[in-house]
């Protein structure tokens, strides 16, 4: 496995190698201060980030490498240059692409292009690298026997409701996502991803679109922002109509488990998909799963960079 372009690439012994090494990292940050030594790694978005931009620097940093941020506007690729020539040119310095951008077949083809590991840091469609953080702060509450645990993200159908069924079906679980019918419920497409995977993992997929009933007995309610990055602010008043219903309150959170917990990949609009009370209470894991957006990526480049990843194919 070359790149990680989607939440899809990875197999279960790519997330449990991930996992295990982010964690090392968690404890030791520079337990492999020279594993990109004297390398450089090109960040390139075209998209605002606080989390995915911080943690990436910091992780390349700390694997004793050199991160060069790159903004939307500041690339040739802005004035016609093409998607291929700027692979090759990237591939030419660096040792590493990380790109946040709108749609997921730039980021596919920057990966056919550059001979360089490409990764993607959110599309519209995907955000592979935040489900690792996920998974890791699910596996350190929960531990690895998540059997008869439901994992449910409510609100929008975006790029983090598909990923959630993805890497929920390579994982085994039994993810939920309730999110309204018809426009804003998750691609169909990334929906049929799960429930292929599912059907050799064991997972069990459920796309509903009823708050209380995906709550009942849940391990995990996940949440995002209503409106996304790219989101046409003209769909806004009839979006939150339509997305009132999901939002985490604490009367959802009665519903859920006693030992469940509340997670966001952020930013966060309390009052909006989430209540202050449920976001900064007692069951909220947000900033462990923040701070493991650091770990998990310096482990995602570190396996990577050495070609240690087998990927799902
Ligand atoms: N969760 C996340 O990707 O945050 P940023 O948009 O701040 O990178
Ligand atoms: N769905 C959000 C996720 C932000 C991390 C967005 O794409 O803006």
């Amino acid at each position: 496995m070359k790149d990680l372009l989607h939440t899809a690439d990875l197999s279960r012994e790519d997330v449990e190698l991930l996992l295990a090494t982010a964690s090392d990292f968690a404890a030791k940050p520079l337990s492999a201060s020279t594993a990109l030594a004297n390398k450089t790694v090109a960040i390139y978005m075209t998209k605002p980030s606080t989390r995915t931009r911080l943690s990436s620097e910091t992780a390349v940093a700390h694997l004793g490498g050199t991160p060069i941020f790159i903004r939307g506007d500041e690339l040739q690729l802005g004035r016609g240059e093409t998607i291929a020539d700027t692979a090759k040119i990237i591939s030419g310095y660096c040792d590493a692409l990380i790109i946040r951008t709108f749609a997921q077949s730039e980021v596919d083809e920057l990966g056919m292009h550059a001979s360089i590991p490409v990764i993607n840091a959110l599309t519209d469609d995907d955000h592979p690298t935040q489900l690792l953080a996920d998974w890791l702060t699910i596996r350190e509450t929960f531990g690895k026997d998540i059997a008869g645990r439901k994992f449910v993200y409510l609100g929008d159908g975006n790029n983090m409701a598909n990923a959630w069924l993805v890497m929920g079906a390579i994982m085994g679980a039994h993810v939920v996502t309730a999110t309204p019918e018809g426009k804003w419920a998750p691609n169909r497409k990334y929906v049929d991803m799960a429930q292929q995977i599912a059907k050799k993992s064991g997972a069990t997929i459920e796309v509903i679109h009823n708050a209380d009933e995906a709550a009942r007995g849940a391990s995990v309610l996940y949440t995002d922002v209503w409106m996304s990055m790219g989101d046409s602010e003209f769909d806004r008043k009839e979006k939150v109509a339509a997305l009132s219903p999901f939002s985490v309150t604490d009367s959802l959170m009665a519903a859920t488990e006693k030992d469940s917990i509340f997670m966001h990949c952020l930013p966060a609009h309390r009052g909006e998909e989430v209540s202050a009370s449920v976001i900064d209470g007692p069951r909220s894991v947000i900033w462990r799963e923040a701070y493991h957006r650091r770990t998990t990526i310096q482990a995602l480049l570190y396996h990577l960079s050495r070609g240690e990843l087998a990927g799902s194919k």
